[in-house]
This record gives structure tokens, C-alpha cells and sequence, in this order.
């Protein structure tokens, strides 16, 4: 049997998970490979550190450079994360003529293109399915099996950390602090988790499946984004109300050959597959041309679900089956040149507003809404007898202007104290 040498940067999260597979399944991994990997060196920050797995001492160096200077390591797998020093290490071991693997979305995503033009000049494979999603297969997906496609839209739960809040906060009515606490502890989160629930983590990822999907690539600063931190326990229950869930999206839409893209909290009718998806779990829901709909589901994140994604290219890199860079080459861009600025798009709104509880007021809005074009579905005043009540407004879908348009006139009615909140409503026929 032929040996491989690999080595580990990272023995976090997905490091260890990386570790714990090529250990428990070695012989599957032998049998499908046809090589026995070794994991000859892992660059961590601390050797000294206490770790809760049972890795030889030996082989844990803080000198990237070791690995770098070993002609035997043929395979560097990149799991530290971010972009300084992650995407120099991960140019230097395709300039040692080492492949490179990673779960890295923030350095693909912003410095993707200096990556696969490393590649290629090295002629190393660069393979990253675990950046997207994490155990769900959708990097293949997209590069492979639905090439077939003109893809029309994706919408995605994409970021575990975000949905194991949300869910908490809507089945077991936690605070977004304990929710995000079990999060951490679990090691969905990044890091830093602002990252998480800021939606910064969620529009990476949708940069990247943009790229596969439509061939376009696409700056992250570019990508409308909205995170969870103002979603209350109050906004939940008026969701649950009207039939709703609520879910951090990411959704890329060709809409007329315009690319509208955008990360935001959004209800999603109850009975939609994307609002059973819980816990740390991501779907990706896909429509194309050909395939029709189509969803994905799996754990996106954690070690073992990442580890898979991970553990899956160093196979399929000793396969030498699949090459997930170069496919992408001059693929379907078409005429797929703007993207819609967030006033074209359209959706339905959910509106919380505290309202003075005197006559007219209702009314007043409802015109102002009208006036705009915005037709309502459903209204619900809670309160009464006090100075202040909450109004509730659902609207049909509209062009994200209009309702910007009359958000501007209902602030200047004097019974208005504050609109608490607006979030986006997705009617998404299935
Ligand atoms: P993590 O738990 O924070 O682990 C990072 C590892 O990298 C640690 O072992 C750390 O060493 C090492 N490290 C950090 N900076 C280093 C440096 N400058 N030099 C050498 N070693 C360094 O991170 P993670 O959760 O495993 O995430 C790793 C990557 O996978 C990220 O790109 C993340 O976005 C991605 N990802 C994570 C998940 C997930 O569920 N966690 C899922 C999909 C993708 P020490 O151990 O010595 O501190
Ligand atoms: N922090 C990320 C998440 C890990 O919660 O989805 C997977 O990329």
C-alpha cells in the first residue's frame, strides 16, 4: 500500500475532527484512497496547550516553515482560519508544490482569485467544500452534478451558529445570549462570533456559491447584510402568530439576468422545508432549470460534519477525480452583469410599530402603505387602554423602495413613538 505524508495547520475544531476521521475510519479512507495518509506534522500556536484528544506530541510544531521545507508532506490541509497568516501559508505549500485543502470561506471569499492563480501557476489542486455549509456536499453540487443547470436562485441556511440561535430562541424561548453561549460551547461559532450573528460568515459563503452558481465573482462588501442581533422574543412570537419561522438567509436570485443578492433574518412560511431546518443544521435550497427544486441538508458545522468535507477532498485530491478549481473557468457568467440594488428588490415586510393607542392611527398608516403601494396581508394591534400598543403589519410583496418610501412618511406621524422592527418575508411556492 501506498504512504502519504499530510500535515494539519490547526488543531481546532475541524482540525481535531480532521484527526478523529483519518483515525476511525482509517480503513475505509486506505481502501477508497489507496493510500495510507499520515498526518507527519501539525502547526498549531501552543505545543504546551491542553488538548482533548491524544495527538503524539512529536508532530505538533509551531514552525510553519518545517512544514513548508518537507518534500515528503505532499498535502497541507489549512484549518486555522482567517486571512493573515492562513492565506500565506496556504501560498507558500502550493509554491512547496504541496495541494491544499481548506475550510477557510473568509479567505476564499476575499482572497479566492490570488489562490486559484497560485494553483494553477504551481499545478497543486486547491479543494475547499468544508468553507460552505460544512458536511453538505454542495461545493460538488454545484461544480459537478448540477452543471447540467442555468441556476435560477439559492437560498440558503448557511450558518449553523445563527439557526442554533434561532431556534433556541423559538422552541425553547432562550435569550440570544444563552443561545449563543451553547453555540460557543459547542464550537459552531467562530472565534469571534460577530462574524456569525452580524451575517458576515453567511454572505462569505453566499459570495462563494455565487461564483460556482453563476460564475460571477462578487465582492463580499457588495452583498447586502443584516444579521440577527435585532431579532426579540417578541418579533418570534408575532411570527409563530402569522405562521411564520424566522431564519438568517442567503439568497442569490437571477432575476431577469440581474443578480440579486442579499443576508438578512427573514419569516419563511411555516410549511416551507427551509423553516423545519434547526439547530446547527444548514439547507441549501436550489432552483434550476432543468433539476427543478432542489434542497440540501446536513450539520454545517461542528468537527466531525466539517471533518468530512475536509477528509472527502484529500480523497478525492488522491484520486485525482474531481479538480473543483479549474471547472469554474469562464462558466455561465452569460450576461449576468449587475446586481440589484437592495430599493428593485421585492419581497413581503413585516412591520412592528409602537403607536400612540388614539383614534386614526391605524388608519393613517394603512393609507400611508397605500398611498405607496404596498398592500397589506394581515394586521394585529396588541394593547389596549394604555398610552402605547404595538401594530403589527404584514404586507404582500412589494419593491423594497416603496416600503422604504413609506417607513420615511409613518416616522413623521405624531402617534408614532418607533417602528421596532422590519423584517422580510419570503413567500418562497414550493
Ligand atoms: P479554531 O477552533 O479556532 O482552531 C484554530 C486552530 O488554528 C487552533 O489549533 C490554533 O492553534 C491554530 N492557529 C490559529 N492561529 C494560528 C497561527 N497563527 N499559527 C499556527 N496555528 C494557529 O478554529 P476552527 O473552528 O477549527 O475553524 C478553522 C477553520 O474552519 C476556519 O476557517 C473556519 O471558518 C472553518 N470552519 C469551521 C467550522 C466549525 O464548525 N468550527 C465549520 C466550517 C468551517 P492552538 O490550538 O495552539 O490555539
Ligand atoms: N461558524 C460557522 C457556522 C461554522 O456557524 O456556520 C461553519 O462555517
Amino acid at each position: 500500500m501506498n504512504k502519504i505524508n499530510i500535515a494539519l495547520l490547526g488543531l481546532g475544531n475541524v482540525g481535531r475532527g480532521v484527526w478523529e476521521i483519518l483515525q476511525t475510519n482509517k480503513e475505509e479512507i486506505r481502501e477508497r484512497s489507496g493510500y495510507d495518509i499520515e498526518v507527519s506534522k501539525i502547526l498549531v500556536r501552543d505545543i504546551n496547550k491542553r488538548r482533548d484528544i491524544d495527538v503524539p506530541k512529536g508532530i505538533l510544531t509551531t514552525e510553519p516553515e518545517e512544514i513548508f521545507n518537507d518534500e515528503s508532506i505532499k498535502i497541507v490541509i489549512e484549518v486555522i482560519g482567517g486571512v493573515d497568516p492562513a492565506k500565506d501559508y496556504m501560498i507558500k505549500a502550493m509554491q512547496s508544490k504541496k495541494h491544499v485543502v481548506t475550510a477557510n470561506k473568509l479567505a476564499i471569499a476575499t482572497c479566492g482569485s490570488e489562490l486559484i492563480k497560485t494553483a494553477k501557476e504551481e499545478e497543486v489542486r486547491f479543494c475547499y467544500e468544508a468553507s460552505v455549509a460544512g458536511g453538505i456536499p454542495i461545493i460538488h453540487g454545484l461544480n459537478e452534478s448540477l452543471t447540467a443547470n442555468k441556476i435560477e436562485q439559492i437560498m440558503g441556511i448557511i450558518n449553523g451558529t445563527t439557526n442554533y440561535i434561532l431556534t433556541k430562541m423559538y422552541l425553547d424561548n432562550m435569550s440570544f445570549g444563552e443561545a449563543l453561549k451553547e453555540a460557543q460551547e459547542k464550537g459552531y461559532a467562530e472565534a469571534d462570533p460577530t462574524s456569525d450573528v452580524d451575517g458576515y460568515d453567511a454572505v462569505y459563503k453566499l459570495s462563494i456559491l455565487t461564483y460556482l452558481a453563476f460564475g460571477k465573482k462578487i465582492s463580499v462588501d457588495s452583498i447586502y447584510r443584516e444579521g440577527i442581533r435585532n431579532i426579540e422574543a417578541i418579533d418570534i412570537e408575532y411570527a409563530k402568530e402569522f405562521g411564520y419561522v424566522i431564519k438568517l438567509l442567503a439568497i442569490v436570485k437571477d432575476v431577469n439576468n440581474v443578480l440579486e443578492l442579499r443576508v438578512h433574518p427573514t419569516m419563511v412560511p411555516a410549511r416551507h422545508p427551509l423553516a423545519s431546518v434547526n439547530d446547527s443544521f444548514n439547507a441549501i435550497f436550489i432552483k434550476g432549470n432543468a433539476v427543478g427544486d432542489l434542497m440540501m441538508y446536513g450539520r454545517g458545522a461542528g468537527d466531525l460534519p466539517t471533518g468530512s468535507a475536509v477528509v472527502g477532498d484529500i480523497i478525492s485530491i488522491l484520486r485525482n477525480d474531481t479538480d473543483p478549481i479549474f471547472k469554474l473557468e469562464g462558466s455561465k457568467s452569460g450576461n449576468l452583469k449587475q446586481i440589484n440594488s437592495m430599493e428593485n428588490t421585492k419581497s413581503g415586510y413585516y412591520i412592528r410599530i409602537t403607536v400612540k393607542d388614539e383614534p386614526g392611527v391605524l388608519g393613517k398608516i394603512s393609507t400611508i402603505l397605500g398611498q405607496n403601494n404596498v398592500s397589506l396581508l394581515s394586521v394585529i394591534q396588541k394593547g389596549k387602554g394604555q398610552e402605547f400598543v404595538t401594530l403589527v403589519f404584514v404586507t404582500h410583496k412589494t419593491l423594497e423602495g416603496n416600503i422604504d418610501k413609506s417607513i420615511k412618511d409613518i416616522n413623521l406621524l405624531s402617534s408614532v413613538k418607533k417602528i421596532e422592527n422590519i423584517i422580510r418575508v419570503e413567500k418562497m411556492e414550493v
